[in-house]
């Protein structure tokens, strides 16, 4: 590896603009996936980015928004850095080439849940992640940035000079060792390790494990967020439907076409998605229905057209037109609210070690994210990170409310089988769902744990094998999960279904067994 440049890890919005700001700093960073460098969830992010642009917007109504999301757990200070510094890194978006869709010469900004405001920068109506990824996919390939496909991160150990990261290729050889060189996860999340996601597959968590096990807090990990509308038919991927098409009147229709959100909350079919998620899980187990139904007809038929181009194409594929007809739903797995502890600066606990995006927990979003604020975060910390790696200063999160440790133990080092992966994925979705309780969380963490003794090297001094950082994120979930004995934003107990002050703070996850040389 030729540079002696931050290692920057993952290929989504937050890893391509750091990478990018790095550069324009004037470093040289070399920047890693596991994939291909336009394979991330990004590509597939529909909504858009949240920003106060309008006229008729503040920072503080994107700020209020933001809190009020949160179930209570919104870090105040970050939600005023990403809502303040939102307009200006839209502005960078802009200078680097985003064709956002415009309307009258102004930008169109469109609406969705939980937004008192209409504020949803897009591009290409419905294409926003896939228009932001590949503008900064090239330009970082123009840009000359070292960009290497394929390429695992399978290692992080901290020592005193900093962090050293072990690679390979994706097919487990040619193992290097980078030492001395600040270390950026920007992984993402892990809704791919459940059965039902929104996600790409490739969405497995493992930069969160990863990091775990090099002595990093990870937090709020309990606070899964699942997304209300996801395309239902049996043995198709769970397309995003996105929340946009409600924010422009369409309705959720349970079997027998009744309206049945306003009966949940008074703000309907723009509540906070943890509200609507849950309202549809309850009416589907109410009815017995495998979906509920998504009307848009009442949207004029060239704005439905115009604005959601990609979902039109992907619902033609399988006959409907959804002007005619309504869209058969279903929650999914959508966004890891929780992750790897950092401050505002990306710091983790552990020096040398950043993160931010999706993979990175700074509490911006408290419990429950608002919509279309997670392009915006990767923006902002990312900006933050970048700067931090020109001019390193001294930082860390702040220490959680409370925080358990988790045992890492020696395993049988056996490699990741279809039937592991499928075990974990059904576990994480039928135990630690939209609705959870406590046996169900039991019986998860010890299969999860089980899956881990397996794949897990029988030596600590051993590269885990393949899989094994992915289930350990799923046990962190599960374990997290457990642990938080209310229901709060996105996590849900019906053993424990009140919101209580006791546990108005941030959960936190540290290991112990974790590597330290
Ligand atoms: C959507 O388009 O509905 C998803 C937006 C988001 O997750 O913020």
């Amino acid at each position: 590896m030729p540079s002696n440049g931050p290692l920057i890890v993952g290929s989504g919005i937050a890893g391509l603009y750091v990478a990018l700001r790095a550069r324009e700093l004037g470093l040289r960073p070399t920047l890693i996936t596991k994939s291909r460098l336009e394979e991330s969830n990004t590509r597939y992010a529909q909504g858009g980015i949240a920003a106060a642009v309008g006229e008729d917007d503040s920072v503080g109504r994107h700020l209020a928004d933001t809190v009020n999301a949160g179930g209570g757990l919104v870090d105040r200070r970050a939600a005023r850095q990403l809502t303040e510094e939102a307009p200006k890194r839209i502005a960078d978006l802009v200078r680097m080439g985003v064709p956002f869709d415009t309307f009258d010469g102004r930008v169109a900004l469109g609406r969705e849940a939980a937004h008192s405001r209409s504020r949803i920068l897009h591009a290409g109506g419905d294409a926003t992640g896939l228009q932001i990824e590949e503008t900064l996919r090239r330009r970082a390939l123009h840009e000359g940035i070292e960009a290497r496909e394929r390429t695992v991160l399978r290692r992080l150990v901290a020592t005193k000079g900093g962090v050293t990261a072990t690679l390979s290729r994706d097919d487990g050889r040619s193992v290097e060792v980078v030492e001395g060189r600040p270390v950026v996860l920007a992984t993402g999340g892990a809704g791919g390790l459940y059965q039902y996601s929104s996600n790409p597959s490739i969405t497995t968590g493992e930069g969160i494990g990863l990091a775990f096990r090099a002595g990093a807090t990870v937090t709020d990990l309990e606070f899964v967020q699942f997304h209300p509308t996801t395309f239902y038919h049996d043995g198709a991927p769970r397309f995003l439907m996105t929340e946009a098409i409600r924010g422009e009147g369409a309705v959720l229709r349970n079997d027998a076409g009744e309206r049945f959100l306003p009966k949940y909350d008074r703000a309907a079919e723009l509540a906070p998605r943890d509200v609507v998620s849950r309202a549809i899980d309850r009416e589907m187990r109410r009815t017995g229905a495998p979906c509920v139904w998504l009307d848009a007809t009442g949207i004029p038929r060239d704005r439905l057209f115009a604005r959601f181009p990609t979902i039109i194409r992907f619902l033609a594929s399988y006959g409907i037109d959804p002007s005619r007809e309504p869209i058969p739903v279903a929650p999914a797995a959508h966004y890891t609210v929780g992750g790897v502890a950092t401050d505002l600066d990306g710091h983790s606990t552990v020096p040398g070690l950043f993160g931010c995006g999706e993979a990175a927990s700074t509490g911006v979003h408290g419990a429950n994210r608002l919509a279309s604020n997670s392009l915006l975060e990767g923006l902002v910390f990312g900006e933050r990170v970048a700067r931090q790696l020109l001019h390193p200063t001294a930082g860390a999160p702040p220490a959680p409310g409370r925080t358990v440790t988790v045992r890492l133990r020696p395993g049988r080092g056996a490699p990741m089988g279809t039937a592991d992966f499928e075990e974990v994925r059904k576990t994480l979705w039928e135990k630690v769902g939209i609705v959870r309780d406590g046996p169900g969380l039991r019986e998860a963490v010890r299969t999860l744990q089980a899956v881990g003794d397996r794949l897990e090297p029988p030596e600590r001094i051993e590269l885990p094998g393949p899989g094994a950082d992915a289930v350990l994120t799923a046990r962190l979930i599960a374990t997290a999960a457990l642990t938080r004995t209310e229901s709060r934003g996105a996590h849900w107990r019906s053993d424990h279904p009140k919101t209580l002050d006791a546990w108005k703070f941030h959960l936190g996850l540290s290991a112990v067994g974790a590597r330290t040389r």
